[in-house]
């Protein structure tokens, strides 16, 4: 007790030093400033400090760029310029210090009620901090921190033994399409236009940071400034060896929106990679992991399909001609495309025969939801995705069964892979016979389903049912139970995982 007023009355007599010694930095919206080595103040009671700029509500955001040493940086704040700053008396007086959670993120919103234009006056101050430690400190108007870490994980294509196929989370919904109403029903083309992207000014500045697991990109702190300084910055470049972006473009994938979508190489073959995005500098995802395919790995990758949006993966064609990196719609054999299409025209054709935006053949669904769960499975059947058995495990098929739905969750159930043996006609007739010993990464049935809902029975659209017939041509059981029943009760809930885990195609 005595030694805490003592502390005050120091900080007390020490205050006018501290205005007349220390030069007194503003922090602005949105631009985070770093504290590094000499920018940390020595003495405990000559903090550095920052006035705040003013607003009705400021959010601080605090993220630790390096591990901490033994004596932190500490943070506090007070909205009001006039009280005597010092760690010993933040209990009162409207000083609190902003702490750092376990990732090295810290935030703090000021109130400041009478704020009427020149209010604010809030002031920041950092005591500690060493040499080795590194800070940054952002300043947003409103609730959310500079620093927010991003909700959605990024996602992964697929790989090959030296590229990848990877996209950020989701950052803008599609523009809604006009319902088509009778009598002038029309459905989109089969050979779709592709979606005008978004413009530089409504996307977020989303760069990719990845590395093989063993560099340590996934170890503490976990922000933005630290993933930036430990990782390779992997913009394009032209280093042939070190793993870069070798080309990027927004694409929408989905309904959930558009998209980053980075193809990246020359990776590492049999290599777990992590992979993190940061958003407009400051905005952290979590981890995603991938695998690479390894040198035996033949099928190269397949993106960018204006008619069949979602598929990003390995398909069992020969090498793309001319340099290519890799497929799409400019290189994919006609072959392969034609059918595709006249499929997905004629069923069009069908469809519409059908009550389209008249008596409703459902409450719930289109004949454009139909459409596009048809197009959706027919990209999965049509492009088969190529897949490897895991290394250690027997080479033989191994179905998935029955009653996954009761595996425990930290058991990982093995994926859905079929052998396709070289010579053997592929189900898709357009591929002719493999022409290798193929391993096939079977579609996910729910993209069966979802077309079998979605379409008027009329259509005669039929899926093979789960328990018997299923699992020869569909993964069964990983996002609904295997019996069908339970939407979302299966073994893993979704076609593919954080970790890298693959379960079957479709998601
Ligand atoms: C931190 O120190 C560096 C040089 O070491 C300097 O360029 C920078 O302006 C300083 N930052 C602050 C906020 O004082
Ligand atoms: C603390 O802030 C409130 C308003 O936010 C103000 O009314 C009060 O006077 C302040 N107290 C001190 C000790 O500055
Ligand atoms: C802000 O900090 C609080 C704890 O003080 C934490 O619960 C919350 O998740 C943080 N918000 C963000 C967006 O980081
Ligand atoms: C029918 O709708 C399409 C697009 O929705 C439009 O381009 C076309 O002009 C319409 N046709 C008639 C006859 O209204
Ligand atoms: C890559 O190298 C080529 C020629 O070597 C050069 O023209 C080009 O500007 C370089 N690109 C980058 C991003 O450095
Ligand atoms: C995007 O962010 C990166 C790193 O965070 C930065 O180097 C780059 O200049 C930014 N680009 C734009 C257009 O703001
Ligand atoms: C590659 O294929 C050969 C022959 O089929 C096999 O012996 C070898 O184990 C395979 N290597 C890997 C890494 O799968
Ligand atoms: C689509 O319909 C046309 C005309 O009826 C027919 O010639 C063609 O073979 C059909 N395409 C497929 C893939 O069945
Ligand atoms: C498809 O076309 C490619 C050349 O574009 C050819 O190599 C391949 O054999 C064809 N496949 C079939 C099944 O006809
Ligand atoms: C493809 O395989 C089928 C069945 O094994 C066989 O009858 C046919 O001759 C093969 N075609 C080619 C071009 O090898
Ligand atoms: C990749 O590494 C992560 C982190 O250690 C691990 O959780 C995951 O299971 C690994 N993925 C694969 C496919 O081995």
């Amino acid at each position: 007790m005595l030694a805490q007023s003592f502390w005050a009355l120091l900080v007390l007599l020490s205050f006018p030093l501290i205005r007349s010694q220390t030069t007194q930095l503003s922090l602005s919206f949105d631009t985070p400033v770093t504290l590094i080595g000499n920018n940390f103040s020595t003495s405990a009671s000559n903090p550095v400090l920052f006035s705040l700029p003013s607003s009705s509500q400021i959010t601080i955001s605090l993220a630790l760029c390096a591990s901490a040493s033994s004596n932190p940086p500490r943070v506090f704040v007070s909205s009001s310029g006039s009280v005597i700053l010092g760690p010993s008396n933040a209990d009162g007086q409207n000083l609190s210090q902003v702490t750092l959670n376990g990732l090295g993120l810290g935030n703090f919103t000021l109130q400041f009620p009478a704020a009427g234009g020149g209010g604010g006056g809030g002031i920041l101050a950092v005591y500690g901090g060493t040499q080795s430690d590194s800070l940054e400190i952002g300043v947003s108007q409103g609730e959310t921190p500079l620093h927010a870490p991003l909700a959605d994980l990024p996602f992964f294509g697929d790989s090959t033994a030296d590229q990848a196929i990877l996209f950020s989370p989701a950052f803008l919904p599609p523009e809604p399409a006009p319902e088509p109403t009778f009598p002038n029903y029309t459905l989109p083309q089969a050979n779709t236009a592709l979606p005008v992207p978004p413009s530089p000014s409504s996307s977020p500045n989303l760069t990719l940071f990845f590395a093989p697991l063993d560099t340590g990109l996934t170890s503490l702190p976990q922000t933005a400034c630290a993933i930036r300084a430990r990782g390779v910055p992997t913009e394009s470049g032209n280093n042939s060896q070190s793993p870069r972006v070798l080309a990027e473009q927004p694409w929408l994938r989905d309904a959930e929106g558009w998209r980053r979508e980075w193809l990246v190489g020359p990776l590492q073959p049999l290599t777990n990679y992590s992979v993190y995005v940061i958003q407009d500098g400051t905005r952290l995802s979590r981890p995603l992991f991938f695998t690479t395919k390894s040198t035996n790995f033949s099928c190269p990758l397949v993106h960018a399909l204006p008619y069949c949006p979602t598929t990003a993966y390995s398909v069992p064609l020969p090498q793309p001609h001319d340099g290519a990196l890799l497929y799409d719609a400019s290189n994919l054999p006609d072959n392969l495309t034609s059918p595709l299409l006249s499929y997905l025209t004629n069923f069009t054709t069908s469809l519409l025969t059908n009550a389209c935006g008249r008596d409703s053949y459902s409450p719930l669904r289109t004949c454009a939801d139909c459409q596009a769960a048809y197009r959706h499975w027919l990209c999965a059947v049509s492009l088969p995705r190529c897949a490897e058995f895991p290394q250690a495990a027997p080479t033989t098929a191994v179905p998935q069964q029955d009653g996954q739905a009761t595996l425990g969750a930290p058991q990982i159930p093995p994926p859905a892979l079929a052998p396709q043996p070289s010579g053997m006609p592929w189900r898709n007739a357009a591929l002719g016979n493999a022409s290798e010993d193929y391993a096939v990464l079977l579609p996910c049935i729910e993209t069966c389903n979802a077309a079998d809902r979605a379409c008027p029975v009329s259509l005669g659209f039929r899926c093979p049912r789960a328990e018997t017939t299923g699992p020869q041509s569909y993964g069964v059981g990983f996002i609904d139970s295997a019996n069908g029943d339970v939407m979302g009760g299966g073994a893993t809930h979704s076609a593919q995982d954080q970790w890298g885990n693959v379960f079957c195609n479709g998601s």
